[in-house]
């Protein structure tokens, strides 16, 4: 029967089953701390580059489960592909993070295209076919985009910010405005979840990065709301779509937020406690996290005492082993196995 249809341990804890060695994946596991990743980076040349280039962004998505036998891999791309297909000039500074004409007011959102270019995204899904065909089939293969709130505070402000200030303002000031944007980015963000299931991904996570600096009632409509409405048009049209929601830095609003929107799991930054997380995410809804990736930078005993905690803590519940956000360039890949070693039981006890 398993030679027929091999299991996979990611999307057996996203259809709620309690394992008892968790399936681990990491956010931003393909990236800068791996040395295969910064040699394909030099090809490459510009980090954009690397993402439209198929075969190149399939190789960096294979890259980290070759070496450390992920049970997922997520697709090499970024969550700003999308302003880059609704028209907005995108580039990323070497050193600098990325820079966008921003757009800051009603004019320059209206001149956005109304719908994404899905030729601009086709090598996004191009990827996604060539990863499928090389993926050994008991692993998942994670999709993926930015919420709305959070690809909008790139797009508003042009560049990365500490609190998403000028995207705070313009809702503020022009709730019109940054309702348009929001929506157009509903939009797009429905388009290319649902295209990304098409070419052959298990699930998708939806990285609300920034939703921590939002109100209460500005969570509700800029958070909530949207990423609820991707969620509801994605399963219309694929009924089967496996989500995962990263609301990272909403805190005791966590419950809120798995209480309103749909998704299959959700994962924690490293800052919620662990013990409200067991009892405010009903049990339908698999956790994944949450180690904080200074710990895994840090490794030694540290690293041991927290991987064993959170373990203890998720046990006896559908649970899918992470980071609480991306892991640090300077992250040793020594510490990556000792903790794999740990997960997976060849180090307890
Ligand atoms: O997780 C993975 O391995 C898949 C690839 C992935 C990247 N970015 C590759 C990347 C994913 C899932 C992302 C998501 C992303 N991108 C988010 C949400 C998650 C998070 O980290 O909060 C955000 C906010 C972005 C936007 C972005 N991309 C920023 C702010 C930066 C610069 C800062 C940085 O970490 O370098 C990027 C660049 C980026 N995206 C890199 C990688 C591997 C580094 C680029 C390089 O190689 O120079």
């Amino acid at each position: 029967m398993n030679e027929i249809y091999p299991v996979k341990p990611l999307l057996e804890a996203l259809d709620g089953k309690t394992q008892s060695v968790p399936p681990v994946w990491l956010m931003r596991q393909a990236g800068r701390y791996l040395p295969e990743y910064r040699a394909l980076r030099r090809r490459a040349g510009d980090f954009l580059e690397l993402c439209f280039k198929p075969k190149l962004a399939a190789e960096a998505t294979l890259q980290p489960v070759r070496r450390f036998g992920f049970d997922a891999a997520i697709l090499f791309s970024d969550i700003l592909v999308i302003p880059h297909a609704l028209g907005q000039r995108v580039a990323f500074e070497e050193g600098e993070g990325p820079r966008l004409d921003p757009a800051g007011d009603s004019a320059a959102i209206a001149r956005l295209y109304a719908a994404v270019d899905h030729s601009a995204l086709d090598p996004v899904y191009e990827a996604i076919h060539l990863v499928k065909s090389a993926l050994p089939e008991t692993l998942g293969l994670i999709g993926f985009c930015g919420a709305p709130w959070t690809v909008a505070t790139y797009m508003v402000a042009g560049r990365g910010t500490e609190g998403g200030v000028p995207a705070r303002r313009l809702a503020l000031e022009d709730p019109i405005a940054f309702g348009e944007l929001i929506d157009r980015l509903v939009a797009a963000s429905i388009e290319y979840l649902v295209r990304q299931f098409q070419a052959g991904v298990d699930a998708v996570q939806i990285f609300d990065s920034w939703a921590g600096v939002l109100g209460p009632r500005e969570l509700e409509r800029w958070c909530i709301a949207p990423v609820r409405k991707i969620c509801e048009k994605v399963r219309a049209q694929w009924p089967k779509a496996r989500i995962i929601g990263f609301p990272r830095g909403v805190g005791t609003a966590l419950s809120r937020y798995v209480e309103q929107v749909p998704i299959h799991a959700v994962s924690l930054d490293w800052t919620i406690d662990r013990s409200f997380a067991r009892d405010q995410v009903p049990r339908n809804v698999a956790i994944q996290g949450n180690l904080d990736p200074v710990t895994l930078l840090v490794g030694g005993s540290a690293l041991d005492r927290e991987v064993e905690d959170i373990l203890q803590s998720f046990v006896d519940r559908p649970f899918i082993f992470n980071l609480g956000h991306g892991i640090l360039p300077e992250t040793p890949v020594e510490h990556v196995e000792r903790m794999l070693r740990r997960i997976r039981g060849a180090d307890r006890k």
